[in-house]
């Protein structure tokens, strides 16, 4: 079948279509009802059908004699360790787990919070919470206790799920005293943390309330699959929104699992055997669905890769993993070809590798910029796919889809919708945009199976974010265009989200920690360019009146401010000091306009601005400093 095949049943007949994809896979219970509404009027997939995600990933694959075969790969560079797990292993340290879990009074729709590194033990805890019908919340191991806090505050886990120790190349992150530190910082208090002792860096252990991992583990009896309904959440994922607050993306079980069968084929062209390797964090959306649940539902080996691109030991890493295991497909963010092209420019390093397993490299989690996208295509000599998703789709929207056909590429573009996802450009007013006019880049509802159906705790929250603006669609937050052959550009957010190193971040939420110094009168943090990282943020910053204060001592403990409440993956480096920001006559700070000088791009005075010569007067400070990009001028 051709793609316009494909899209077109998906989007004329999505009941008939999405039942023919449920089918394949296996249910306790298969589903009568295709597509309902939930009480809160929201699109729900599959209603009525009942199955186990972890029996979907594990034990069907070992009654369908895939027992031997190697069902996760860990390799992980920082401590010369690797380690293969069949299906019959992972099944079995699964069901154990769960096991353990259910000792601790986890049962079926309580909350598990998972704060680990890349170890396997990370993806057997999500999927014995899913042999449970337990529903995780995996925090990325790279925020700081405030933000775990946050997090524990509003999933309310019961247990927490943690290791004493990440390792950033070549330094020991203690994760525990930053576990211990957000329990106490947290309202919510779990009934029991479970620590797993890396010989790095063990942890303290307090009496009553932390657990030995291994210890509970050995005394642990396996336990079988719970069937829930399909509508029960799976997870829930926090990602950044416009404000502080991060939003819990939810994701149930039913329409995750048909999505993520189906999205292995049609998107990557993988079948059960093959090796498909996602060179992600179990912390992020792409570590969920493409490291730990597509390839395992799907009946593919997973890498688990706990390292980087470069420094780890070489920019070659990422071909010596592909090389070594065969691997069939590679994912990976921009920013680590990026950053493999800064140290291997020539790609001097992808001669050593065989790489003639590899069919194709998929990247995703920000803008692929045609240099990168040429460069990585002309050293590697391997067709790269741009394709475009979210937290909250759990999948891609739009991407070449190789396993059902390969189109042309164009490069900036990432190809075409996705079937089952109906991509429309709509202008300020909701009127559909002309091609290759820019507009906001929405889905007509409903959305495919895998797509959240609430926020977690939330649903106006789900509302207003999401689907009040125009009624009848989804609002992605990127702004866009569909070209000529119905090609889709993204062209980037177009709320306070930026991208840096694929990470998903909030500058209404850096604003809110740099706004606290007591010399702040008030800031505004925008996103620039960033060679390597795609964007980094930036804080223009407002003293408070009498406040006289050496710039670069204040830079440095805004640095450290936001290091401290949000993390170092905000990567929150430079702050300028203006002498007044450009407002509208009601007081709105012109972030756009802002980014659009810090862009280099054309910026026109606002009708509605208060002091038109705020903005000339920054753009005259960026540039000195040295903040203004070239390349998009
Ligand atoms: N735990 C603790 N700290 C972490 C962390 C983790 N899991 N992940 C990142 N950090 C820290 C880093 O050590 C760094 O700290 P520093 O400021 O003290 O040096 C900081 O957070 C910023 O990290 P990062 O943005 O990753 O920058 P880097 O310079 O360490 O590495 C790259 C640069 C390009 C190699 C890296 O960003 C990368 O691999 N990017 C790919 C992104 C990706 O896979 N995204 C997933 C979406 S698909
Ligand atoms: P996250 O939820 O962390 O996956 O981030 C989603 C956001 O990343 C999207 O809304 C986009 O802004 C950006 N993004 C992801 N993939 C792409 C892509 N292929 N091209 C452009 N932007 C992307």
């Amino acid at each position: 079948m051709s793609y316009k095949q494909e899209y077109s049943k998906s989007v004329e007949d999505p009941q008939g279509f999405w039942q023919e994809k449920a089918s394949a896979i296996s249910w306790f219970k298969e589903p009568q009802t295709i597509l309902s509404q939930d009480d809160n009027d929201i699109h729900r997939w599959f209603a009525d059908g009942e199955l186990n995600t972890a029996y979907l990933a594990l034990d069907y694959h070992v009654e369908n004699g895939r027992g031997e075969q190697a069902a996760l790969i860990y390799d992980s560079p920082v401590t010369g360790n690797k380690k293969t797990y069949t299906y019959n292993e992972l099944l079995d340290e699964v069901s154990r787990t769960a096991g353990m879990l259910v000792d601790l009074g986890v049962g079926k729709g309580d909350r598990v919070v998972v704060y680990m590194p890349m170890i396997p033990q990370a993806a057997i805890a999500m999927l014995a919470c899913a042999r449970l019908g337990a529903i995780h919340s995996v925090v990325f191991g790279g925020f700081a206790p405030s933000e775990l806090a946050m997090r524990i505050d509003d999933a309310e886990p019961k247990v927490i799920l943690s290791a004493s120790c990440g390792i950033e190349v070549n330094r020991v992150i203690n994760y525990k005293p930053m576990l211990d530190e957000a329990i106490s910082i947290a309202t919510h208090k779990p009934s029991a943390s479970v620590v797993w002792q890396r010989e790095q860096s063990p942890g303290l252990l307090n009496d009553g309330f932390d657990h030995d991992w291994a210890s509970l583990l050995a005394t642990a009896k396996p336990v079988g699959c719970t069937p829930v309904n399909a509508a029960d959440p799976l997870y829930v994922l926090y990602t950044s929104g416009t404000t502080g607050k991060p939003k819990g993306v939810v994701r149930d079980n039913g329409g995750h699992a048909v999505a993520m069968h189906y999205s292995m084929k049609a998107i990557y062209n993988m079948d059960a055997g093959d090796v498909f390797w996602a060179a992600s964090d179990v912390g992020w959306v792409v570590g969920h669905s493409y490291i730990v649940y597509a390839p395992l539902i799907r009946g593919c080996t997973t890498i688990f890769y706990e390292g980087k691109p470069v420094f780890t030991p070489d920019a070659g890493a990422f071909w010596r993993v592909a090389a070594e295991y065969k691997v069939k497909a590679i994912f990976a963010a921009p920013t680590a070809f990026r950053a493999i092209k800064k140290e291997d420019p020539e790609g001097e390093l992808i001669k050593a590798y065989d790489l003639s397993a590899l069919e194709t490299i998929f990247m995703a989690g920000e803008r692929l910029d045609p240099p990168t996208y040429e460069w990585t295509v002309e050293k590697t000599g391997k067709p790269v796919v741009d394709h475009w998703w979210q937290t909250e789709t759990g999948w891609a929207i739009a991407g070449n889809m190789v396993g059902i056909e390969r189109l042309p590429v164009k490069p900036g573009s990432s190809t075409v919708p996705v079937p089952g996802f109906n991509v429309q450009i709509l202008n300020e007013s909701g009127e559909p945009a002309a091609v290759n006019e820019q507009g906001f880049v929405a889905l007509k509802l409903p959305m495919p199976p895998g797509c959240l159906p609430t926020v977690w705790g939330d649903i106006n929250r789900f509302r207003s974010g999401y689907l009040d603006q125009f009624p009848g669609y989804y609002v992605s937050g990127d702004g866009g265009y569909l070209d000529e052959d119905g090609y889709l550009f993204i062209m980037g957010r177009v709320d306070d989200v930026i991208n840096v190193a694929g990470h998903r971040l909030s500058t209404g939420e850096m604003e809110e920690v740099v706004a606290a110094h007591s010399a702040v009168a008030e800031c505004a943090v925008i996103g620039i360019n960033d060679d390597l990282k795609g964007q980094q943020p930036l804080g223009l910053i407002l003293l408070k009146n009498g406040v006289d204060m050496d710039h670069d001592q204040l830079e440095q403990e805004l640095v450290q401010m936001v290091r401290d409440a949000i993390g170092p993956l905000a990567c929150f480096k430079r702050a300028l000091v203006v002498s007044r920001l450009p407002k509208t006559r009601s007081g709105k700070i012109l972030r756009r306009s802002l980014r659009q000088i810090a862009a280099g791009q054309e910026y026109g005075i606002p009708s509605t601005i208060d002091d038109p010569a705020s903005l000339p007067e920054i753009e005259g400070l960026m540039a000195e400093a040295g903040l203004i990009s070239a390349a998009a001028s």
